[in-house]
This record gives C-alpha cells, sequence and structure tokens, in this order.
C-alpha cells in the first residue's frame, strides 16, 4: 500500500538523522538510500503533481546519501591517518624503550617479516640497531591494535558512545485527535503518564508507581504504531523509538550492549518512554535456534526491571500483532503489567475517522458519514485510510482531466471508492487473538 512507502520512507530518513548525529555518516548513508527507495516506490504508486513532488523529495535523499557517503569517507580517512600517526609513535616511543635483557639460555626465535597491515600506513622507520625480539614484539602488539580497530570498523563500544546511538525523536506530530477511537488506551496513558506529570502529589499520596510497562497487541493496521506516536506527543516524554533491526547488531554481544545504551539514554533523560515496535521480533521466545534473540531477551528482561524501579517517569511501549511469539517472562509483572487489545475501530470510531479526513473538504453537497461507517465494518483502520484516499482521487483525476472546472467531492466518488475498497482484516487473525487471550488467564 502506497502509504506504507511513504512511512518506511519516513522511518528510513528519521534513522539516517539519528545516525548522523551520532557520527556514524555511513549507517546514515545507507538509511538515506533505503528512505530514497521507498519514496521511489511510493512515486510509483502517484500520478501528476503528488509523483512529481515524490520524485523530488526521493532526488534529494539521494542527494542526503551522497553527502554522507562523502562524510564517511572523510571519516574513514581520518581514522586511518589517526591509526597510522598513532603506530607511528608507538613505534618511535619502542625505539626509545632499553631492550630488555636477552634470557641466556633461549636461542633467539627467528623474526617473521613485518608486514603493514594497513597499505596506506606508512611504512616504519628502520630501526637497524633493534634486536629482532623487540622489534616483533611491538609489530605485533601494533597490528594487533590495528587487527582490533579494524574489527571494531565503525562500532561504537564504550557504553557512553552506545548512550549516544539512541538519541529522542522528534517530536512525531501525532495528536489524539487524530486517532479515531482507542479511548481505552488513552485513558490508560492519561492514567499512567499525562496525570502523573499534572499531579504528582496525588500519586506520590497514595505511593502510587507511575509509567510502567504497556503492551498493545491486535491485527494490523489497527493504530498501535500511530498512538505510540500520539503518545509521545501528548505527553512530551523524550521518546525513544526502536525496532528489533535497531539493537540486533552484526557482531558478537551488539544486542545486549544497544539494549543497555538504549535504557541508559532513557534513564539518563529522566522523562522518557521507550516505544518498541514490532516487539515480537525482538522478545521473541527463547529456545529457538537463533542464539543472538537467546542472549537478547534475557538482557531484555533485566533492563526492564531496572528501568521500572529507576526514578523519574519511565514508560516502556510495546506493540505486536502476534503476542503469541512473545518470551512468556516478557508479560509478567513488574514488566508489561498493562495489556490492552486494540480491535477494530467500532462504528463511532470509523465515523470519526470519515467525517474528520472528509469535512473540510470540497464537496458537491453534504456526505452521508453513517453510511461510509456502517458500510465500513470489518474493515481496519489502514484500510479505512486507504478508503479516504481512494474517495479523493476522483475529483483530482477529474481536474487533471479538466484543469479549470472546479472540482468537488460527490456522493457517487464516495460510493465508486465504496465498491473498489475491501477489508484486508483476516478471520483467522482475528481467531488467533481469542485463542491466545483464552490461555491468558
Ligand atoms: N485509530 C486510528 N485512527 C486513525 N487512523 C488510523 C488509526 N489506526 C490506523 N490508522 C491509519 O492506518 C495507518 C497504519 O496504522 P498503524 O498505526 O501503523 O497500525 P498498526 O501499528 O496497528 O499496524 C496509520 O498511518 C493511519 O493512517
Ligand atoms: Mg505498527
Amino acid at each position: 500500500m502506497s502509504i506504507e512507502y511513504l512511512k518506511q520512507s519516513d522511518a528510513a530518513q528519521r534513522r539516517a538523522k539519528q545516525l548522523m548525529e551520532c557520527g556514524e555518516p555511513g549507517q546514515a548513508c545507507d538509511a538515506y538510500l533505503e528512505a530514497a527507495t521507498q519514496m521511489l516506490r511510493f512515486a510509483g504508486t502517484q500520478q501528476g503533481e503528488k509523483q512529481k513532488n515524490a520524485l523530488w523529495l526521493a532526488e534529494q535523499l539521494i542527494e542526503d546519501a551522497r553527502l554522507a557517503g562523502d562524510d564517511a569517507q572523510k571519516q574513514n580517512e581520518a581514522r586511518v591517518a589517526g591509526i597510522a600517526a598513532a603506530a607511528e609513535r608507538k613505534i618511535a616511543a619502542a625505539a626509545q624503550t632499553p631492550d630488555p635483557p636477552a634470557p641466556p639460555a633461549q636461542p633467539d626465535p627467528p623474526a617473521p617479516p613485518v608486514k603493514p597491515a594497513d597499505p596506506a600506513r606508512p611504512s616504519p622507520p628502520a630501526r637497524p640497531e633493534k634486536p629482532a625480539e623487540t622489534q616483533t614484539n611491538n609489530s605485533s602488539a601494533i597490528s594487533r591494535d590495528l587487527k582490533s580497530w579494524q574489527q571494531r570498523g565503525s562500532r561504537m563500544t564504550s557504553d557512553a558512545e552506545n548512550r549516544m546511538k539512541f538519541v529522542p525523536v522528534e517530536s512525531p506530530n501525532v495528536h489524539f485527535s487524530d486517532i479515531a477511537g482507542l479511548e481505552n488506551v488513552k485513558s490508560m496513558v492519561r492514567l499512567k503518564v499525562i496525570e502523573p506529570i499534572l499531579h504528582p502529589e496525588l500519586y506520590e499520596r497514595f505511593d502510587k508507581t507511575m509509567g510502567g510497562g504497556i503492551l498493545l497487541y491486535g491485527p494490523p493496521g489497527t493504530g498501535k504504531t500511530m498512538i505510540a506516536r500520539a503518545v509521545a506527543t501528548e505527553t512530551g516524554l523524550d521518546f525513544f523509538s526502536v525496532r528489533c533491526s535497531d539493537i540486533v547488531g552484526k557482531s558478537f554481544g551488539d544486542g545486549e550492549r544497544n539494549l543497555k545504551g538504549l535504557f541508559d539514554a532513557a534513564r539518563e533523560s529522566g522523562r522518557a518512554m521507550i516505544f518498541f515496535d514490532e516487539f515480537e521480533s525482538l522478545a521473541c521466545k527463547r529456545g529457538g535456534g537463533s542464539t543472538v534473540m537467546n542472549r537478547i531477551v534475557p538482557e531484555l528482561l533485566s533492563q526492564m526491571d531496572g528501568f521500572q524501579q529507576a526514578d523519574g517517569l519511565l514508560v516502556v511501549l510495546a506493540s505486536t500483532n502476534r503476542p503469541w511469539d512473545l518470551d512468556s517472562a516478557v508479560l509478567r509483572p513488574p514488566r508489561m503489567t498493562e495489556r490492552i487489545y486494540v480491535g477494530l475501530p467500532d462504528f463511532p470510531a470509523r465515523h470519526y475517522m470519515v467525517k474528520k479526513a472528509l469535512e473540510e473538504l470540497p464537496k458537491e453537497s453534504l456526505l452521508d458519514y453513517d453510511r461510509m461507517a456502517e458500510a465500513l465494518e470489518g474493515f481496519n483502520c489502514a484500510d479505512i485510510a486507504a478508503f479516504v484516499e481512494r474517495v479523493k482521487e476522483a475529483p483530482i483525476r477529474r481536474g487533471l482531466r479538466e484543469p479549470d472546472v472546479p472540482q468537488f467531492i460527490t456522493v457517487q466518488d464516495v460510493e465508486d471508492a465504496l465498491a473498489a475498497s475491501h477489508s484486508s482484516v483476516q478471520k483467522s487473525d482475528l481467531e488467533a487473538f481469542g485463542k491466545w487471550e483464552a490461555t491468558q488467564h
């Protein structure tokens, strides 16, 4: 669906910006390219002005990728130069250290040739007076350093650097009023997050914990990701939005380090929300084939436990379409104490959604929102958003054909869009939630 491409492009752009801020232009370049690819895909689904705009945006993203790539190259050159200089300094220092006394009975081992590990590195100064043994020790120490630097690559290792990777994203500018239905989620968030900010004394008096873990689960396209973004906007908490791919790294131990960095960064902020989208891909059941995931889950559990006990207002919000894939320990208190099913929109929510989307647009006559809300029963919100887009396309198409005639949305446009729209919800999906729910009590 075209809107998905836009969302993915948007997410990749945000990632790219964060990576640039963290001094990771190489990875940012990849993220910008991903954003450009998604934008091109989106352009493929559009026509006319919209398509032109999307193509222009894609071009900008490619330019951003190019600039990030240039930065990465400079950074790499600077790193190589830094390492080479450090290597030279070490060699020079070694040249000044007194020779260690040779062990009496041991014959000298043959000196292996000193190979520069990096062709860009200047060759070490000749030291004819040094005994072979010292030369070997220093060279192997240096080549060990070089090797470990190469292995390290652009990966950050220290705790502080790890924390730096996770910076809160800008307020996503989605509001509660943009969200149809989900009243139970909104009121839970009010109780857990907004009211403690407004009335801290009341919560303190009753020694009520603030924040905590909230799991949103339900079929796709019902607004789980969207409401997390609205919570961030409405509460003003620092919003750390994470996907599994942000955590699981390429090297051994990356996942644990990244998780720690993430929670440290959120704790440091003191008023933060960590949002794990598609939580099942991170907190999946242990015991499967993946050793990486088997190591990440315990770390996640211990970080979550520490997080809940930390001072400040800290919230972990997670969303999943597949709660049955979650490791059961994640669901136990004190971790996800609140679990909220985010289901298909009911009549008032469908009504709210179509009315809000179409109300302000130029129309020929009054539209029958009741009729639409009725006809869209069984649709998820993403399907309804797609229906609304379809309604808007009809007058735009007419406008492109007849640029001088003012165009309006007509009742027929709505009927045509209704006839062409389908629900993407699978009955078996809904049944699966029912079954899972039954196992939880
Ligand atoms: N409750 C809602 N109110 C208004 N629009 C919604 C709602 N839920 C979903 N949408 C629309 O559907 C799109 C996909 O929703 P999303 O939050 O990604 O669903 P989920 O995370 O549950 O799969 C959103 O970008 C938005 O356009
Ligand atoms: Mg989602």
